[in-house]
């Protein structure tokens, strides 16, 4: 092991990773030149780092390493060898390419299926067969108030109270019933912020909302550009954007982690900048929630809604979360498309024609749950209630910078002209690096494919690549970087 590590003292939580900001250390005056970027350089003059992706892992008691990473297998091996979460790997089931456990990198886009999710739909189908309609009161988890499992531990992965959260629909049904409650526009304040490039469905979404309520998409949609040349959004251009739309602005809604790029948003200043123009501040979540550290509760956020098949785990198309904060729970003013699941649990059943809701998220219910598609999903977030988000972050940042690493030395080995676009600042980004294939290519993405890499590819020629820390290995990112060589060999 070829580690190098250092103590010091304590300053954050923040993790900063030194050679991806040449820009900033070649220049002494940057504006982001901060105390810490000070101190990085401070180790760079005194050491040749050059082969080398440095953390400094600042934490109120100590700044730990730099780390040293090497493109070679045992050096991944004794990452995984260290790794708290490496078995982890055992309890999923991976598709198989020429007799291998593939290298799965499209857990942003559906994630593997954890091994003990057949139970807990085993359980179900069971009572079913057993119970039947009784199943709703009489069986282990009844039916009836399936979702309430959800509550204590969802709320950890999102940072929320359990109140704040619930389980229901699918992610852009979710997302319009939301904007039921807090898109309202009137002559004065009616535009929607969104960034350039939404995902397709929020987009379609926006533009029958506004519709919906008798505006043009046109004048109401307001999109926050790209600067030309860059690939991700810069927040001083999304705060320049709500002051400049001020009154009009009616709400702010943008996915927390773009699914194109991975950038990450800053929520926490997007919000409370929405707030101060008098803005609602609504997120998708789907490329965050079980990706990203999140306080929605503390932030402020309005409402999120997202997704729990990516990151989460709960199989193809499955059921979504939604995040509606206390400070709204109590306001019969908002508009809510309701049903009887959303009345309160005590009268449901005395099925009276007058709607008192359930408290709290739960009041925005409407259907009869769907069980055997929540019974993944709950078993899905008893891992994360296991593991904990700090645990799972801690590895997604180490061996996203690991594929990162192996990317840089493959591209240094064979001269390629790939680009990586997801932001190099770790605050910036989670568990997906994309990559703008220049030079190779489609077939260089078919040539992954057939030799057991799982990735995908987005228009016009990017290929992204999650290395989700619940199942991925460093081993992966290895070996992935010597089918990438080859690949590339084979097509340059
Ligand atoms: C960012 C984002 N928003 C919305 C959606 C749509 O999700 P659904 O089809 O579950 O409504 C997706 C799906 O991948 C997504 O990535």
């Amino acid at each position: 092991m070829n580690f190098c590590k250092r103590q010091s003292q304590s300053l954050s939580t923040n993790v900063v990773r030194i050679t991806s900001q040449k820009e900033i250390r070649a220049n002494p005056c940057h504006p982001q030149k901060s105390a810490f970027h000070k101190l990085c350089d401070c180790f760079l003059r005194r050491n040749d780092f050059t082969k080398s992706i440095f953390f400094l892992n600042f934490t109120t008691k100590q700044i730990k390493q730099p780390m040293t990473f090497q493109n070679n297998r045992e050096f991944a091996q004794e990452l995984d060898a260290q790794d708290k979460l490496h078995h982890y790997r055992n309890e999923f089931l991976f598709p198989q390419v020429n007799g291998r456990k593939v290298i799965y990198f499209t857990g942003n886009s559906l994630g593997l299926q954890p091994k003990r999710t057949r139970a807990f739909v085993d359980e179900v189908m069971d009572d079913w067969a057993k119970l039947a309609v009784e199943g709703h009161f009489y069986s282990e988890k009844p039916w009836w108030d399936y979702h309430e499992r959800f509550a204590e531990p969802l709320s950890k992965i999102v940072g929320a109270l359990p109140s704040e959260v619930t389980v229901m629909n699918t992610l852009t049904v979710n997302l319009h019933l939301l904007m039921v409650s807090f898109y309202r526009p009137t002559a004065k304040k009616f535009k929607i912020l969104c960034e350039a490039k939404a995902f397709p469905s929020d987009q379609y979404m926006f533009q029958s909302q506004v519709k919906f309520h008798g505006y043009n998409p046109d004048d109401a949609i307001v999109e926050i550009q790209r600067r030309e040349g860059e690939h991700n959004i810069r927040l001083e251009d999304v705060l320049a954007k709500i002051e400049e739309i001020g009154d009009e602005l009616a709400l702010v809604l943008i996915g927390g982690v773009n699914y194109y790029t991975g950038q990450v948003f800053d929520i926490k200043t997007i919000t409370e900048a929405g707030h101060k123009v008098g803005a609602y501040v609504g997120w998708d979540l789907a490329h965050a929630a079980g990706n990203i550290k999140l306080e929605l509760h503390d932030w402020d956020v309005d409402f999120a809604a997202w997704c729990s098949y990516k990151y989460m785990n709960s199989g193809p198309g499955n059921a979504s979360g939604c995040f509606i904060h206390e400070d709204h729970h109590d306001n019969y003013e908002l508009n809510r498309f309701s049903g009887w699941w959303g009345q309160n649990k005590e009268k449901r059943f005395l099925m009276e024609p007058k709607f008192a809701p359930e408290p709290g998220a739960n009041g925005w219910q409407i259907s009869n749950l769907p069980v055997l598609t929540l019974a993944p999903y709950l078993a899905s977030v008893e891992m994360f209630a296991e593991i904990g988000m700090e645990a799972l972050i801690e590895k997604r940042d180490r061996i996203t910078s690991y594929l990162e690493f192996i990317l840089h030395e493959i591209d240094k080995e064979v001269n390629s002209t790939f680009e990586i676009i997801t932001p190099s600042n770790p605050e910036e980004r989670a568990s997906q690096l994309s990559v703008f294939l220049h030079g190779e290519g489609r077939s260089l993405f078919e040539y992954l494919m057939t030799n057991g890499v799982i990735t995908d590819w987005r228009e016009p020629n990017v290929i992204r690549l999650a290395p989700v820390p619940l199942y991925c290995s460093f081993e992966d990112m290895y070996e992935f970087g010597q089918i990438l060589k080859a690949g590339i060999q084979a097509h340059g």
